[in-house]
This record gives structure tokens, C-alpha cells and sequence, in this order.
């Protein structure tokens, strides 16, 4: 078959076979690069730029590109086969960094690791002295207190032992594994200064570690990655459809992210000077989807009506179990899922926010392409999912993109349109928090109405709605909102909101205003009784409560009491990574939860409806 060049950006040439799609030979090199239909040609969001070699478009192709677009050499990256040599474009600078939630919940933590390392000076048997070799080590070990008395010892250890002694006996470190009393290895000379742990939250989209030292807490360094898994599709239904209807499905999916994982660890170790081998415990948590795919479980149950997982419980297991890459003495810990949509995730956030200690009634809300909610306090705690989809991370959007440069944040409605950039750069999209300012704005200034119908401009009568009222255009001969640049050759690229996005966003904030709604009427509280609405996961902390509260994801009556807590899942996995007692206490929080099924519950169908809604305004916005 012949071979040829294909040319990607920063003069990558990679050498492809005829036939060969851009998206096979992007995941063949590592290139990062979204496919959130899973290359089914159907969302149009892969696009690149021929410059050369592009040929005739597919049929799909015209379908999703303008006639523009065509002539220019775009093409979709997951359906363009390789034909001859070829150079490929990307249509944003694909070396910008995401912009990605890093810091957590500040929370005092006991250090009680899970693995533990001891330092030994044994001697050799004599004619006076015929204690056997482990025997030896097993009571220099006693001797150490306790907690290490009746040690016991892994085969593989035990053959290593002859290899540790010399003439005069042997200066050895014991890794310990605390809960049975066992020998994981046994370590030349004195390593007992580095015991090294990494905590894993496997996003959806994005998943990050923290390198922490195990004797300190301190964190050495955090790292972050888009999850490989997208290439699959973008959210947990198309990931399960691919491991169930390829035979090849699951082995793949648990590849990518145990690869991404072993990324992860490399980029972590380098940057703060340390080996992996230093490495002795790995916690993960993630939702019910990621955890079945890490822990290489097909997750085809989770998708299916009950929606019960394989498995909830608390699970370890050897880093070889899980293809990771670190000391093979040490030990992966992963955090307990709650039930079909609410995982192990939801369990590190109720454990970083002592959800199962608290007197007061709070609600937090963990806004992801899933949205897990919990409601409750100490002695009683609801939780749900609801499917909120991608659109609150700026996918199946128009002019969507996640929170990276070039993206619009934030957008503010006055007399004028105010707007950020991330990087102060000219803009090139809009990521979710902006979405939500944008709708929020037309709502609020009556350029919307309470169905999410654009108005037409002499329908609008709210007095900062007239001034924009220009900016109600046509795109496609549908009504749109632009919010940045323009149409002509000369200005900058468009960034507008058309009337399929405000849709998709009511869908979404619809989907988690039913399921906050569901939990409260099942708890029996009305929302003076919530203290607190704590707001979780990476957009949680970028979005603004006011635009939140007017649009109706949170009931209005809770915009003053509500807290971003950042990252809530990620701290939770670095709790149960410096404490084994924090660890369990995951497992016992998880078992608390009563999980409500939404689509059982008699009013989904009415209250769902009515949270499709915007909440009405006073000024002209009532159709
Ligand atoms: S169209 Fe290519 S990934 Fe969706």
C-alpha cells in the first residue's frame, strides 16, 4: 500500500497509508484533538484546513460545512481519508493550554497513608541465632510498634530476600501495606525518605492528578489532560456504546485512560524532580462511566434500564491491575460509586465537603457534561444525576469551545455589550460560563422570551434590550445574537448565540433544575431551608451566580447563599490518598445516600417542562 506525507501544524510529517482518516492517524500520534460525536460525521465540530490535497467533499461533509467553508479546503478531520500528500491546518492554535480548575477545597486532613515504609538493619543467621531470614525481618519489623506486629509477606517479596542479604546480613526499607499487615517489598538500603502518592479525578473531559508527598500532604505538582477517551465521543452514552458494539471497545477505552494516567505520572515526576518509582499509591475517582472504564469494567449496565453499576464497593487492587506505571510495591485505591449515574466522584465531593458531618442542610451541585446533585445533611442525604450534556462545557454550541484562549468567559449587558477574552486575545468562541451570561443577559433584558424565543427587534420593549436589539440577526435565516465581530471580510470572526443553543442550554439547565427541584420535594424542604448551595467541578467555578439564578438552574431565592468550591471531586481523591481513614469514611458516606431515580418520579415529566422555562421578566418578555 502506498505510503504518504501528511503534514500536520509545528511541521509534524507523519507518513500515512492511502485511506488512513486524519482522526485515525491523529490518535496514532498522540495528537490532542476533540471528536465529539465520536467521528460519526454528525456534529461537524472536527474541523480542519486542507491546504493541500484537499479533495472532493463527502456528501455527510456538505451536509455540516457551508459552500464557503468547502471552497476554503475545510474538511472534517474524522471523515477525510488520506489520498496523496497533504498538509492539515487547525482552525485555532491547538498549543494553547485549558484553562482547567487546579485547586480544591482547603481541608485539614489527618496524614494516615495507606502504605507505609520502615527502615531495617537485619543480621544474618549464625549456628547461635537460626532464626530464618524473614523471620528476622518479620521481628525487626515488631519492633517498630504495634501496627507492625504479625506482618505477613507477598511470594514475589519473599524470593527477593536472598538478593537483599550479604555476608554480615542486609540494610533494607519494608514497604507496608497497613490494612493487612503486609510486606509489599522490600527495598535496597534506606529508602524510607521518599513515599510519593498521586490522586487521579477521571473527568468526562478532563482529567487531572495531584502529585502529593505521602509523609507532608504537600503537594509537588498538578497535572492535566483532556481525557483520550473523547475521541470516542464526547459523553458517557456514546463511550458505553463504543466498549459494547466493538469487540475491541473496552480494551480501548481502558487503554486510553490508563495511557493518559501513565502520561500524567511522567509529566507529574518530571516537573517536581522525583522518579515514579517513588510512587506508592494511586486513589481515582470518577463517574460511574470512568470508574467501570478504569477499573476495566464494561459499563453497558450503567446505560440500561435500572441503570445499576457492576460494582459500588471500595476497590484496590496492584498498579499492574490497572496497567499503571509506578513502584510495583505499591497500591491503586479506588473510591466507592453511589449508584448507576452517580459515582465515585460524588463520593469524593461529599467527603471534601464533610457533606455526611454537617448539621446544616446544603445542596451541591456538581456541574459536569453529567450533573450529580446531593441534598441533605448528616443524618439524611438524597442524591441524583441528570444528563445535563455538553453544552454547559461549550460542545454541540454554534460557536462553542471549551474554557481555553480565545475563548469568551464572560459577557456583560448594558448599554453596551461588554465581554472577556481568555488571553486577551481576539475572540474565537464562547465556553460555557458566557453561555450562561449571554442567555442570562437576554433573558433579563427582554431579547428572550420566557420560552428562550428570540424576539423580533420591534418586539422589544426593555430599555437596555433596545440598545442591543442590532445585534438580533439572521445566521442561516434563523434568528441569532451576535456578541462579537461580524460578517463582513474585513472584521473578525462572528461569535454569536443562535436559537438551537439557547435550546440545547435549556435542555441542560432545564435537566438540573428538575433534578434540584425532585430532591427537594422528595426531602420535603422548601429552599429557605438549603444553608448553603455549593457549586462543584471546573465550570462550577467560573460561571456567575446571578446569571445561574436567572436563568433557573438554581431556584432565585439561593443566589445569596451560594459558594464555589472548585474542584470538591479532586480534593476528595487527595483526601482519601493522605488518609485510609478518610478512605473508608468515603465508603460509609457513599452507603448513606439514598440515590432518587428522576425519570421514575411521577412529576419529572410536569416539573421538567416547567423548568425548561426561563424565569418571566417584568419588561416585555412574555410572548
Ligand atoms: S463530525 Fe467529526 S467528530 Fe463529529
Amino acid at each position: 500500500m502506498s505510503k504518504h506525507k501528511v503534514i500536520f501544524p509545528q511541521n509534524l510529517i507523519i507518513e500515512a497509508e492511502t485511506g488512513a482518516t486524519l482522526k485515525e492517524l491523529m490518535n496514532r500520534e498522540g495528537i490532542e484533538f476533540d471528536f465529539p460525536c465520536g467521528g460519526r460525521g454528525k456534529c461537524g465540530k472536527c474541523k480542519v484546513r486542507i491546504s493541500t490535497g484537499a479533495g472532493e467533499p463527502l456528501d455527510e461533509e456538505k451536509r455540516v460545512l457551508t459552500a464557503k467553508e468547502i471552497a476554503e479546503g475545510i474538511r472534517l478531520a474524522c471523515l477525510t481519508r488520506v489520498k496523496g500528500d497533504m498538509r492539515v491546518e487547525f482552525l485555532s492554535d491547538k498549543k494553547i493550554g485549558h484553562q482547567i480548575l487546579l485547586s480544591g477545597l482547603d481541608r485539614t486532613v489527618a496524614i494516615d497513608p495507606h502504605i507505609n515504609k520502615k527502615y531495617l538493619e537485619v543480621d544474618k543467621a549464625t549456628v547461635r541465632d537460626m532464626r530464618t531470614d524473614w523471620q528476622r525481618i518479620k521481628d525487626r519489623l515488631a519492633a517498630q510498634g504495634d501496627e507492625y506486629r504479625n506482618a505477613k509477606i507477598r511470594l514475589p517479596v519473599l524470593r527477593a530476600i536472598p538478593g537483599l542479604m550479604n555476608n554480615t546480613g542486609a540494610k533494607m526499607t519494608a514497604v507496608f501495606y497497613n490494612y493487612n499487615n503486609k510486606v509489599r517489598g522490600l527495598e535496597n538500603g534506606d529508602t524510607s525518605g521518599r513515599l510519593l502518592g498521586i490522586a487521579f479525578d477521571i473527568g468526562t473531559t478532563t482529567i487531572v492528578g495531584y502529585l502529593v508527598d505521602l509523609y507532608t500532604g504537600k503537594e509537588l505538582s498538578v497535572v492535566s489532560t483532556l481525557n483520550p477517551q473523547t475521541q470516542y465521543g464526547a459523553d458517557v452514552i456514546s463511550r458505553i456504546t463504543y466498549a459494547s458494539q466493538n469487540p475491541r471497545g473496552l480494551d480501548d477505552l481502558h487503554r486510553a485512560v490508563t495511557g493518559a494516567l501513565n502520561s500524567l505520572i511522567g509529566e507529574a515526576t518530571k516537573s517536581a524532580g522525583v522518579s515514579r518509582n517513588d510512587i506508592y499509591a494511586i486513589t481515582a475517582v470518577g463517574n460511574t462511566c470512568m470508574h467501570h472504564l478504569f477499573v476495566g469494567i464494561n459499563p453497558q449496565s450503567v446505560a440500561l434500564a435500572p441503570y445499576v453499576p457492576v460494582v459500588s464497593d471500595a476497590l484496590q487492587g496492584d498498579p499492574s491491575d490497572f496497567n499503571l506505571e509506578i513502584n510495583p510495591a505499591g497500591k491503586v485505591f479506588v473510591l466507592p460509586n453511589i449508584a448507576g449515574f452517580v459515582g465515585a466522584d460524588t463520593a469524593a465531593v461529599l467527603l471534601a465537603t464533610d457533606f455526611d458531618k454537617s448539621e446544616d442542610i446544603r445542596l451541591v451541585v456538581d456541574i459536569g457534561t453529567n450533573g450529580e446533585i446531593a441534598l441533605g445533611n448528616k443524618d439524611r442525604i438524597l442524591a441524583c444525576s441528570t444528563a445535563a450534556g455538553p453544552a454547559f462545557e461549550g460542545a454541540q454550541i454554534t460557536c462553542g469551545m471549551r474554557g481555553a484562549t480565545g475563548a469568551i468567559d464572560h459577557v456583560t449587558f448594558g448599554g453596551n455589550l461588554e465581554y472577556s477574552v481568555i488571553g486577551n486575545v481576539e475572540p474565537i468562541g464562547i465556553c460555557g460560563s458566557a453561555l450562561l451570561d449571554t442567555v442570562a443577559g437576554l433573558v433579563e433584558n427582554g431579547l428572550i422570551d420566557e420560552r428562550g424565543r428570540f424576539m423580533e427587534p420591534e418586539e422589544v420593549t426593555h430599555p437596555v434590550g433596545k440598545k442591543l436589539k442590532d445585534r438580533l440577526i439572521r445566521y442561516n435565516e434563523k434568528p441569532a445574537f451576535l456578541i462579537s465581530g461580524s460578517f463582513d471580510d474585513t472584521g473578525s470572526r462572528p461569535v454569536l448565540v443562535t436559537q438551537k443553543d439557547i435550546r440545547e442550554l435549556q435542555l441542560a439547565k432545564g435537566a438540573m433544575a428538575t433534578g434540584i427541584k425532585i430532591l427537594m420535594k422528595n426531602y420535603g424542604l422548601q429552599a429557605e431551608d438549603i444553608k448553603e448551595v455549593l457549586l462543584a467541578g471546573a465550570f462550577g467555578n467560573y460561571l456567575d451566580p446571578h446569571s445561574a439564578c436567572a436563568i433557573g438552574l438554581i431556584p432565585a431565592e439561593l443566589e445569596g447563599r451560594i459558594k464555589m468550591i472548585g474542584n470538591a471531586a479532586g480534593a476528595g481523591a487527595k483526601l482519601a490518598l493522605l488518609s485510609a481513614a478518610e478512605y473508608r469514611r468515603a465508603e460509609q458516606a457513599a452507603r448513606k445516600v439514598e440515590f432518587v431515580e428522576l425519570g421514575s418520579d411521577p412529576d419529572f415529566t410536569s416539573v421538567f417542562a416547567e423548568s425548561m422555562l426561563f424565569p418571566a421578566q417584568e419588561n416585555g418578555s412574555k410572548s
